[in-house]
């Protein structure tokens, strides 16, 4: 039997989005399920912000349907995304994270385990009392981890988390979405850095200008693409 409050499977039934006469997507039909990591690829400007935010439910489409689980809203909670910058409150990392369960509906005496549960899978528990914007833009990240772990999320959505992080940073916060994975959250991605979708995806989306060029496991898009756009992408050719 469907689980009533399961946000899986994702599904987008030829979706468009628009912004005045300009179609953002298009003729988008697919369904996201539980799994390894989906990664959407494409060049800059090839609408993986816009298909994050259509996931999240921030945007309705201007055509066609996106359905939660079978239900036309997103569910309760279930559902959390990271920005490529990280949003932190002015206030302490612990603060950030406590805000995002009481955001949440966690209880209040539930919240304070959980915030340090969430802090200690992240390798931040020392520094719960630090401003939270002082820290380096990789703690931040990781803050913005903790908090959305901290929701228990069936689905964690990622916009190129890692595009303003050192190379150690980035591949600190990898290892983390990697164990969030391994533990049973479902991952979608939005990544342009190519070494990362190898070491990190099950499955790629290929985006370019707006349409779905190509879906295929990791294995198979980089060593079997089949169309010209993604294996010029590969090779590192500019698309578009
Ligand atoms: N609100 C908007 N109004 C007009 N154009 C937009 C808007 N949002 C995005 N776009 C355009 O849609 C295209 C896809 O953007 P985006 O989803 O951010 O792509 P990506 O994340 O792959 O770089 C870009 O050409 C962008 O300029
Ligand atoms: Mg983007």
């Amino acid at each position: 039997m469907q689980d009533l409050s399961s946000d899986l499977p994702l599904t987008f039934q030829n979706v468009a989005l628009c912004a005045g006469a300009t179609k953002i997507l298009d003729r988008l039909s697919l369904a996201i399920t539980p799994g390894a990591p989906t990664f959407i690829v494409g060049p800059n400007g090839s609408g993986k912000t816009s298909l994050l935010r259509l996931c999240m439910g921030l945007v309705a489409p201007s055509e066609g349907s996106v359905r939660w689980g079978g239900r036309e809203a997103v569910g309760p909670g279930r559902l959390a995304m990271l920005f490529q910058r990280p949003v932190m409150l002015r206030r302490s990392v612990a603060a950030n994270v406590n805000y995002g369960l009481k955001q949440a509906g966690l209880p209040r005496s539930l919240r304070k385990a959980r915030m340090e549960e969430a802090l200690a899978r992240v390798g931040l528990l020392e520094l719960a009392d630090r401003p939270a914007r002082r820290l380096s833009g990789g703690e931040q990240q990781r803050v913005a981890l903790a908090r959305a772990l901290a929701r228990e999320p069936e689905l964690l959505l990622l916009d190129e988390p890692t595009a303003n992080l050192d190379p150690a940073a980035a591949r600190g916060l990898e290892e983390m979405v990697l164990m969030a994975a391994q533990s049973g959250v479902k991952i979608v991605m939005a990544s342009h850095d190519l070494g990362q979708v190898r070491r990190l995806a099950g499955e790629v989306m290929f985006l370019v200008r707006g349409r779905l060029c190509e879906r295929a496991g990791a294995a198979d898009f980089f060593d079997r693409p089949s169309t010209p756009e993604a294996a010029a992408f590969i090779r590192g050719d500019l698309v578009i």
